[in-house]
């Protein structure tokens, strides 16, 4: 049916030998696995393995991240030239118009080689152009029968989403490069090799989209993203399934608007937020229960206690120099608690070998002291 199916066919000879030199700078063997979709999931989007042979819908990063820079924070005009969105509203949308005579241009010198020909993929990237309506449709009530594609054309809601992507994060190297013009260009290319119409026109070879044009995309699929699961044309055993909610989906409720429960209050008097009951377990490796993201830098609001270790404590405990136990040396400071944490305290306190009384400085009260043990040891762990 698509257009990539009877031309492809010419090129294939040509493409080998120029995609093999892309190939070796681009790490593509993570991305091809993870676009593997499985034909038996429930809703027909990609799966990944979980232990026991059995998939999830949610990938898990198996990366050690321990190393990881988290960077700094962006300044607000770096975040004003990202914060860019384009909605289907049009919101964002740029004026520009272009071809997709051009567009097959610059998909030639610019995206074929990762994203193949016609938007066909087949190098591990992501395909453009494919895949069969309704399909979605299909997987939530008959798993396993034509399974889709995640290609622009049969399976995304909204060409804004497309248009907006192409923008920001493409080509991959060179992000934001591309002019207005030419991203309606390939966008209209796009459009081209998924033979899509707009307002009963098709877009052909010689297609000149614009703006108006755009704003009257209506993508094939965008019904097609909530099958009628638990209405009459869902199938019974997946009507049975969504209508015991308590038992299938958890005894939660879901929610977007009044989410707290009025007969809950926590300390501070106010509705706590409704739990939904089903956690995901089973997975290999387990995921993260850590709701906390790292503190950043130099930004972090340092308590009393921290204040006065630094003061009293960091000259000699910031490392093993002094020979004192330095904060953070996990070993060592368990052999300190291990002696039991009142003789440490009262070490701290009344000094002991190389360690002055409170670290010298008497103003400390004995309480202060204990506290900023606590901090040293817990600083340890
Ligand atoms: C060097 C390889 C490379 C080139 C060249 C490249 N892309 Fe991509 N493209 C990618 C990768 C990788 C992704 C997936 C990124 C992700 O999921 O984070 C992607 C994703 C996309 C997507 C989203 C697809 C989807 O279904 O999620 C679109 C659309 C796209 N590219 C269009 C283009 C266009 C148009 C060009 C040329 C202007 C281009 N790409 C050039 C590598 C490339
Ligand atoms: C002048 C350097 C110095 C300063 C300042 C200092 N310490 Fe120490 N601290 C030491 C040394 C050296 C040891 C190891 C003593 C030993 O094992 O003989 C030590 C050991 C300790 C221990 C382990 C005690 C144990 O039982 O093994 C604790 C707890 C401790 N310090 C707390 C503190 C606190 C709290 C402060 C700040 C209020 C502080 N230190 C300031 C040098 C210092």
């Amino acid at each position: 049916m698509f257009k990539l199916d009877h031309k492809s066919i010419v090129i294939t000879a040509a493409l080998v030998a120029s995609t093999t030199l892309f190939t070796g700078c681009f790490g593509t063997s993570n991305i091809a696995e993870s676009y593997n979709g499985s034909v038996d999931a429930l809703d027909g989007g990609v799966t990944y393995p979980r232990e026991n042979g059995i998939e999830t819908a949610y990938a898990y990063n198996t990366q050690d991240v321990s190393g990881v820079n988290h960077g700094r924070v962006p300044t607000p005009n770096e975040l004003k030239a990202w914060d860019a969105d384009i909605m289907p509203d049009g919101t964002g949308l740029p004026e520009g118009s272009g071809s997709v005579e051009l567009g097959d241009e610059l998909y030639e010198s610019q995206c074929a080689s990762c994203h193949g020909e016609f938007g066909a993929g087949g190098k591990g990237y992501p395909t453009l152009a494919g895949g069969s309506l309704d399909s979605l449709t299909n997987q939530r009530t008959a798993p396993g029968m034509d399974a889709p594609k995640r290609t622009f054309g049969s399976y995304w809601p909204q060409a804004s989403t497309m248009i907006w992507y192409i923008r920001d994060a493409m080509p991959y190297a060179h992000p934001k490069s591309l002019s207005n013009d030419e991203l309606y260009a390939l966008t209209a290319y796009l459009l081209n090799v998924n033979e899509i119409s707009i307002d009963g026109v098709e877009v052909d070879d010689e297609y000149v989209l614009d703006r108006e044009k755009f704003l009257k995309i209506k993508m094939p699929n965008r019904e097609g993203f909530y099958p009628n699961i638990d209405g009459p044309n869902g199938v019974e055993n997946v009507r049975a399934f969504f209508a015991d909610r308590p038992k299938n989906i958890g005894a939660g409720t879901k929610c977007m608007e009044d989410c707290k429960d009025p007969n809950i209050l926590d300390g501070n008097k106010e509705a706590t937020v409704m739990r939904i009951g089903m956690e995901i377990s089973n997975v290999v490796p387990a995921y993260s229960t850590v709701r906390d993201l790292p503190v950043e830098a130099g930004t972090s609001a340092k308590s009393e206690t921290e204040k006065l270790y630094d003061a009293n404590c960091a000259l000699c405990h910031a490392t093993d120099a002094m020979g004192a136990p330095a904060v953070g040396d996990h070993d060592t400071w368990a052999t300190v608690v291990a002696q039991g944490m009142d003789k440490v305290n009262s070490n701290a306190i009344n000094g002991f070998g190389g360690m002055p009384a409170k670290g010298g400085n008497m103003d400390l009260t004995d309480a202060q002291v204990i506290d900023i043990v606590k901090f040293m040891v817990d600083s340890s762990k």
